[in-house]
């Protein structure tokens, strides 16, 4: 049955709607009566916006212009608005009485990193502390590109760089503001951090103290140092940052034979060449093999205390992990949606075994420890089935390895394989219409679906060497904590004028390929981000496509509509508005990146040197604030 807000709200069993509303922005829009009065303070711009603004029962969802696909080295949004980069990698984040400024030329050293912006910025959120005015901006910093990073690049290496290349890497917590129409990052700022892949975690939940979980360093195997590889990412209702370890096997040295466990999670030799483990030697599986196992979790960190150290959640499994967001079933437990990128891997839900209390994080610091793991299974009728990932159940016994919960999230993926679980192309974000209880997910790509000894099409991944992606969205029989469901794709992302039939889309309106980050704002419009790479844009059946971008969409109609081109070969990924609409952060994403993703410190790109424009400056991952130049509400 679908829930509309009211229901959820009336529902709301904490008695207080102001952490709730405040927590998510896409439920503070829809906030009514005695509520309303509630947060007046915050809301009263927004609820006159809504009153005033065409929306879902005044006109059309969507009601810009759509741009041209383009190839420019610039951001392009629709007539009528603006694209502002702000917030760039290696500006300091306004840590009292230590804000290093950035060097062009890569020669700020590690400690200064560790209080700049890192690189490569990715999912963002923003908490607001005076509504749609002032707020905390928070990010990921996915990866580096050490070719920029330092001044000479990768030709030398050293305990330095590796310092750097970890400081680079992990989440930003800046203090941002809005002065006539124009945002600017508040320095100093008492909330101001750097969380880097080198902070101290607390490690909570069943895999907290686990024999695979501890290491010299660490025989309790409840404290860890750092995060990394932060892609997607989600909100708490309780007001928290959700942020997913993607793909961390990268940075670790494996054996060149990996046990069955390590060649499942893919640690092979040197990783991706970070060479982190020349220098630190908890990234060398060789000699910690373990200090892999403390990787692939989703953390959760309290943007309002500084102070605060970040929790890795592991009763919401080890993953690549993707988004974590959340919705809340009508008594007011959390349901945590999360997709792991890798092909044929899975998605998850979590649900809480407790419900939110009022209080912020203080009084739900212990909510994501205690509840039940499911993996999704696709069928191809149209129904589904949420798995029940616990230890005891099933094939997931002693015999098989799983003594207790803390074997079953470390090894997430094999327990998901004994249970069945469907194989996707690539889960990256979800997100959660609340109109309709649907949610949503992007399958990115996979070329290798169909290829030799690999799984081939299913209904719910219909496409051999699917290089274009889909979203695929379900709604949970009952509530949003449900063991059944029903699905369907909402698109299957690629060009309908594509001549060759698997990479064929039915997009309606302006085609795209490989759909990554989406969110739904407070107006129910569906906000599409595309990561196709370096290596196959421009070319064969993804010429006509331009660079990366960023389209709205009715997930009513399906109509789908261009907002925003990115600079050449980045990615666009991660989007929020404040809670009025009127502002809207996009980050851009290794703006110029070469095919390798490692460049030449001496030529940084031939493709791009965005934002500067500057001939020959490095490019710099920035968000970019959106704005209308009448200041009024984003995609009207
Ligand atoms: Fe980091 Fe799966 O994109
Ligand atoms: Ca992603
Ligand atoms: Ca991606």
């Amino acid at each position: 049955m679908a829930k509309d807000y009211g229901e959820m709200e009336d529902s709301n069993p904490s008695g207080n709607p102001y952490i709730r509303n405040l927590a998510d922005p896409a439920r503070r829009v829809f906030v009514r009566g005695g509520m309303a009065a509630a947060v007046a303070g915050v809301l009263s711009p927004l609820l006159g916006g809504c009153a005033t603004g065409p929306g879902p029962a005044s006109g059309p969802l969507i009601g810009f212009k759509g741009v041209p696909v383009s190839t420019a080295d610039a951001v392009t949004v629709p007539e009528g608005y603006t694209a502002t980069p702000a917030f760039m990698w290696g500006e300091p984040v306004g840590v009292p009485g230590n804000m290093p400024a950035f060097r062009p030329d890569g020669s700020n050293s590690a400690a200064d990193q560790e209080v700049q912006m890192g690189m490569h910025h990715d999912a963002l959120a923003y908490f607001p502390l005076e509504g749609s005015r002032r707020g905390l901006l928070v990010m990921n910093h996915e990866y580096t590109d050490d070719g920029l990073l330092h001044t000479d690049g990768t030709r030398t290496w050293s305990a330095e760089k590796t310092r750097k290349s970890i400081a680079a890497h992990g989440v930003s917590v800046i203090e941002i503001e809005e002065r006539g129409g124009a945002w600017s990052m508040v320095r100093p700022s008492r909330y101001a951090r750097r969380i880097t892949a080198g902070s101290p975690m607390r490690i909570a939940g069943p895999a907290a103290g686990h024999a695979m979980m501890r290491t010299t360093a660490d025989p309790t195997g409840t404290r860890s140092l750092g995060t990394l590889n932060n892609c997607a990412n989600g909100v708490t209702p309780w007001g928290t940052y959700l942020t997913g370890e993607e793909n961390f096997a990268f940075y670790f040295n494996g054996p060149e034979k990996p046990d069955a466990h390590q060649r499942r999670w893919g640690l092979r030799p040197r990783g991706r060449n970070y060479r982190w483990h020349e220098h630190d030697e908890r990234f060398d599986a060789l000699k910690h093999p373990n200090e892999f196992n403390r990787f692939g979790w989703v953390v959760e960190i309290d943007p309002m205390d500084p102070s605060m150290t970040p929790v890795k959640r592991t009763a919401l499994g080890r993953a690549a992990h993707e988004g974590a967001w959340t919705a809340q079933t009508r008594d007011g437990r959390v349901v945590v949606y999360m997709g792991e990128d890798a092909a044929f891997e899975y998605i998850y839900k979590f649900v809480s075994r407790d419900p939110v209390r009022p209080g912020g994080f203080t009084a739900n610091r212990e909510l994501l420890d205690h509840g039940t793991l499911y993996v999704a299974r696709f069928e191809a009728d149209g129904s589904g089935r949420w798995l029940e990932l616990k230890a005891g159940t099933g094939p997931l016994n002693a015999e098989n390895g799983f003594t207790n919960q803390g074997d079953v999230v470390i090894k997430s993926r094999q327990a998901s394989d004994l249970l069945g679980a469907t194989k996707m192309d690539r889960p990256e974000w979800t997100a959660v219409d609340t109109r309709t209880g649907e949610i949503y997910c992007t399958l990115t790509n996979n070329s290798q679906r169909g290829a030799k000894d690999r799984p081939g099409a299913d209904a719910a991944n219909p496409r051999r060497n699917n290089v274009m992606g889909q979203i695929i969205k379900w709604k949970e029989q009952g509530d949003f904590d449900g063991r059944a469901f029903t699905w369907t794709h909402f698109v299957l992302a690629g060009d309908p004028q594509n001549e060759r039939a698997e990479a064929r889309g039915n997009v309606k309106g302006d085609p795209y390929a490989c759909p990554d980050g989406i969110w739904f704002d407070a107006r129910g419009v569906l906000w599409i981000q595309t990561d196709a790479h370096a290596t196959v844009m421009y070319k064969g059946e993804f010429a006509r496509l331009g660079s990366n971008v960023m389209l709205a969409a009715d997930p009513a109609t399906g109509d789908t509509r261009r907002f925003l081109v990115g600079p050449p070969n980045c990615e666009v990924t991660g989007v929020m508005c404040t809670p009025d609409l009127r502002t809207m952060f996009v980050n851009i994403q290794h703006p110029g990146e070469t095919p390798t993703d490692r460049s030449d410190p001496d030529h940084p790109s031939r493709f791009s040197s965005w934002p500067s424009g500057v001939a020959g400056a490095r490019p710099r991952s920035a968000t970019v604030v959106v704005r209308r130049r009448d200041g009024g509400i984003i995609g009207t």
